[in-house]
């Protein structure tokens, strides 16, 4: 009798903990990318490929030439995606109009910097959702991003 009970008790525990824990597709976008571990890999390579990129680098020789700068632009971008999927990060950089005046890029350098990332993230295996729902995140700016 006893017995029972205990075992009657624990299904029904194990089935209010199924029940009341979240979906796989409730997760934040941050999670279902895997954490800043995550994130931090993909922008490692992603800025590899930019760097890279005939069609683009040429904007970034300052940042590439020196090893501080470039850590804190990968740093500002981690945060920037961190936070733009619902993770715990801060971004601190500049709003993207500012960060981006006065470069003159065009809608195709903006293009050729999306495949890039594109690049990276299926290097990783990223999934078609996840990919969709952070190109998307980021597509907004492009109307701040692009001045010629
Ligand atoms: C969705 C697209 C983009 C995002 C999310 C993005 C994000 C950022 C961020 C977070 C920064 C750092 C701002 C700061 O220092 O406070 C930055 C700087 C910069 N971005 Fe972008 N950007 C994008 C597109 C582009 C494109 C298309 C280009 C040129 C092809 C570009 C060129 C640069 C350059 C040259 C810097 C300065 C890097 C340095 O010298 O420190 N960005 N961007």
């Amino acid at each position: 009798m006893m017995r029972k009970l205990t075992t009657s008790l624990a299904i029904l525990a194990a089935v209010i903990v199924i029940a009341t824990s979240a979906p796989a597709k409730d997760k934040s976008l941050y999670d279902r990318l895997g954490g800043k571990k995550a994130i931090t890999a993909v922008v490692d390579e992603f800025v590899g490929r930019v760097a890279a990129d005939n069609r683009i680098n040429k904007y970034f020789t300052a940042a590439a030439s020196d090893p501080k700068r470039l850590a804190s632009f990968k740093a500002k971008l981690v945060d920037q995606i961190c936070q733009a999927s619902g993770g715990p990060c801060k971004y601190k950089g500049k709003d993207m109009k500012t960060a981006h005046a006065g470069m003159g890029i065009s809608s195709a350098d903006f293009d050729a910097l999306v495949e890039d990332l594109v690049g990276a993230l299926d290097k990783f295996k990223v999934g078609a959702t996840e990919k969709q729902q952070l190109l998307g995140a980021l597509g907004p700016m492009k109307a701040d991003i692009v001045t010629k």
